[in-house]
């Protein structure tokens, strides 16, 4: 492995008071996002002007590609779950505001109209997650959301609908994973969910209105794929290489803290899976509520067997070494440590495909816990790239400040990397 100094360890990378989501950001909440300072910083630091596209391949809720986009560039997202790709997507059109509030008080006036007997919205769970009341006015939202012909426009309102949702579920609202309030709690909780929606959409308006002068959607566009698996052919925006690649991948941890699916699984069943243009086999796990988490990267465990003879095991010192220390004391973690960094592998061999040669990478990885055991990704991640025509540029460790990432992960690395000319 080369040698990689840490140069910048002051704390100017920290940004500290930029925590919490601004501007078009806050159009919908999603777990472990990035700093936008951040990514501005990086983005002047490292960029050329002659970068004209950045992906990136695990791009939740889009911070990078929005970001990208305003200092005048295009970005391309890809993410396996169809809520991420959902939100992005409705982030990036372009509204007319005086069609957007035509709509509004559409839906404002029928919403104050004598309640009428509807059909209730339904999922799997939808009584465990949400009170009669929560159901019956959740519903009665959708029913006048649903009724708008613009697929754009109905999408935009679905969205405020879902982060509503989110906000009134039955679930704590302290962990990501979908974990049940005690009772006395749910009977305390007291919505005033129509209202909340109508304030959501308001706010939503403007904040979309206000970043209309960026084109988002001439500039942004968004795939719903798993990078693992990446299929070129079937995304026409994949066919052309990038300029540079920019993002945190997951950590992990998708089925105990930092759970992408399960936050999403409530949100999205209010949009409804048949709104969400997402594949067949998505679609059919999405029903169960830790679906997209089994389909990400690490969701699946693979045999000891292919472990113990996996190119990742082999070109990863530091993996070989705590794969065979975990596993004398569980081999059930000791395979999950394995078998993420098997997929990310695999995600790294597919997506450094698409950059050109001298293009940039930067990754913005973070350590974290297992067994006590600390599992450091940004060593484990130069070991992996080591046979990919990468060479490491930077590195440079920021401290993780605020809640934003839950759990053990406190210090990040952006790893900066240069592809060089295959030899
Ligand atoms: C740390 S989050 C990215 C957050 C993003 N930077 C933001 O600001 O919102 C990692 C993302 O990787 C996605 N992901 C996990 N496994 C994936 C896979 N195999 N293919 C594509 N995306 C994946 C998750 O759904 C999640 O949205």
């Amino acid at each position: 492995m080369e040698y990689v100094e840490e140069v910048k360890l002051s704390n100017e990378w920290n940004f500290v008071n930029s925590v919490g989501k601004k501007g078009i950001h806050k159009l919908f909440q999603y777990p472990g996002t990035m700093v936008p300072d951040m990514l501005n910083k990086i983005i002047d630091t490292y960029l050329e002007p002659s970068d004209r596209t950045v992906l990136d391949p695990f791009m939740g809720s889009g911070t990078v590609l929005f970001e990208t986009v305003k200092n005048g560039k295009q970005a391309i997202g890809i993410d396996i779950n169809p809520y991420a790709c959902f939100g992005a997507k409705v982030k990036s059109r372009f509204y007319s505001e005086k069609t957007l509030l035509e709509y509004f008080n559409e839906i404002n006036n029928n919403l104050q109209k004598k309640k009428e007997a509807i059909k209730l919205h339904t999922f799997p769970f939808v009584e465990k997650w949400y009170t009669s009341n929560n159901i019956q006015e959740l519903s009665r939202i959708r029913n006048e959301v649903i009724k708008i012909k613009s697929i754009k426009y109905r999408n935009f309102y679905l969205l405020c609908l879902a982060e509503v949702a989110g906000k009134v579920s039955n679930s704590r609202k302290s962990t990501f994973k979908l974990h049940i309030q005690a009772k006395e709690d749910i009977e305390k909780s007291q919505f005033n969910t129509v209202e909340m929606f109508l304030n959501v959409c308001l706010s939503s308006i403007k904040l979309i209105i206000n970043d209309a002068k960026f084109d988002y959607h001439k500039n942004v566009k968004v795939v719903n794929e798993n990078t693992v698996t990446l299929n070129k052919k079937r995304s026409p925006f994949l066919g052309k290489e990038v300029d540079a690649i920019i993002t945190s991948p997951p950590y992990g941890d998708n089925h105990t803290t930092i759970t992408y699916g399960q936050y999403s699984y409530l949100r999205y069943s209010w949009i409804g899976i048949e709104n969400l243009e997402t594949t067949e086999l998505l679609a059919n796990d999405m029903i169960k509520i830790s679906g997209i988490d089994s389909n990400s990267a690490g969701g699946r465990l693979y045999s000891v067997n292919d472990i113990e003879n996996s190119a990742t095991i082999n070109i990863s010192s530091i993996l070989k070494e705590r794969y065979y220390k975990l596993k004398g004391e569980s081999l059930k973690n000791a395979r999950k440590v394995l078998s993420f960094y098997m997929d990310l592998y695999q995600s790294l061999n597919n997506v450094m495909s698409l950059l050109k040669d001298d293009g940039l990478c930067i990754f913005i990885v973070g350590d974290r816990y297992v067994s006590g055991e600390i599992i450091p990704f940004k060593d484990i991640l130069l070991e992996l790239i080591s046979g990919m025509n990468m060479i490491p540029m930077d590195c440079i460790p920021r401290k993780i400040v605020g809640s934003y990432m839950a759990g053990s992960i406190k210090q990040e690395h952006i790893v900066v990397l240069r592809k060089t000319m295959e030899s």
